[in-house]
């Protein structure tokens, strides 16, 4: 049945993480150990993660789970084979670090798999099978779910993830290779009562936040945003400023709200009487959606002071928004 076939692929799963496990430490492996040492990852994480490496041949894990019993089919299955049009299989992860993908229940699902240069892709992911949905799941959250900490740490990628557990941050995770969807934030809250978004400061990192705010604050979690400043993500600005730095950005984090008025306020020149009221009707657009009467007096007043207005005036203007909305 179903469930028989989804605990097989579960035990091909793990099997095949502990050979790539085993392989980081063989003569073949040298490489992506390397590699790994060289990304500052200690010999506690390496192990804590469960690394791996895949070699650098077509068909080395085959090769092993058959010994195992386990046939074409099934290892097409887990995602660990593809085949090519002559009906030949081969190892879908080859000449890669590799990241398994476990979820709370402690079993392994899926992995990504990074290259050791700059080659294309930089990293392959399992394809969905029917034990791993890249949409329900996130990196690390059989790790972070024990964290007394009472914020999950939100980041892009599998690095960012393993450097802050690595600094201490053990109530980091990400969402892989797929921007944050509703059953994420779902999964989220069900752990944690509020979430710290640490994506990359670039465009798409940005605009990443952007979207995952609203799905955050939907699942009933609360929402800070980190600005991530001096470094590409959290992984690098670690590497450079260290763990206390680090420390004072999560506590610099603002909430969503100043975050989305932030960024509406770039849009627009304060010095300049048309466009400060341009930014005043679009804050009070964005404020009128708060459902909380509580979070819109004190916001406003947050947007008033930018703007340099008095906060009753912009108390009008977020009412009178927020009654064409009904
Ligand atoms: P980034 O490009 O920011 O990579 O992608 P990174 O996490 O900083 O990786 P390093 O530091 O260079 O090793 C963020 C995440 O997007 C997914 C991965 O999950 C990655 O961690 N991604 C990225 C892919 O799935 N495939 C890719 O080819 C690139
Ligand atoms: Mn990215
Ligand atoms: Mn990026
Ligand atoms: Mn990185
Ligand atoms: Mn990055």
């Amino acid at each position: 049945g179903a469930k028989e076939r989804r605990e097989k692929l579960l035990t091909i799963n793990k099997q095949a993480a502990r050979a790539f496990h085993r392989w980081l430490y063989a003569p073949e492996g040298a490489q992506g150990l390397a590699y790994l040492q060289k990304r500052g990852l200690s010999k506690g994480t390496l192990t804590r993660f469960g690394l791996g490496f895949a070699p650098n041949r077509w068909d080395a894990l085959i090769q092993e789970l058959s010994k195992e019993g386990y046939d074409k089919r099934d290892l097409l299955d887990a995602g660990l084979a593809v085949s090519n049009k002559d009906g030949r299989i081969y190892d879908r992860f080859r000449n890669r670090v590799m990241f398994p993908i476990i979820d709370t229940g402690g079993n392994v699902i899926g992995f990504g798999g990074r290259v050791m240069d700059d080659s294309t892709p930089k990293y392959l992911n399992s394809p969905d099978t029917p034990v791993y949905n890249k949409s329900r799941n996130v990196f690390a959250l059989n790790i972070a779910k024990k964290s007394k900490a009472g914020q999950v740490i939100l980041t892009e990628g599998y690095m960012d993830t393993i450097s802050l557990h690595q600094a201490g941050f053990d109530s980091a995770v990400a969402s892989l290779g797929t921007s944050l969807t509703p059953d994420h934030a779902q999964l989220l809250s069900r752990y944690f009562p509020q979430a710290i978004l640490a994506y990359d400061g670039d465009g798409p990192g940005v605009a990443a936040a952007q979207r995952a705010i609203p799905l955050l604050e939907k699942a009933g979690l609360k929402v800070r945003v980190l600005r991530m400043r001096g470094a590409k993500d959290p992984d690098e600005f670690i590497k450079s400023y260290g763990r206390e730095a680090f420390q004072r950005l999560l506590d610099q984090s603002e909430n969503q709200v100043d975050y989305r008025l932030d960024q509406i306020k770039k849009k627009y020149n304060l010095e300049d009487d048309a466009q400060k009221v341009a930014f005043l009707q679009e804050a009070a657009q964005m404020l009128s959606t708060l459902p909380s009467a509580v979070e819109r007096e004190i916001y406003g007043g947050h947007a008033a002071q930018t703007a340099g207005v008095s906060p009753e005036t912009m108390a009008l203007e977020v009412k009178k928004a927020f009654q064409q909305r009904l």
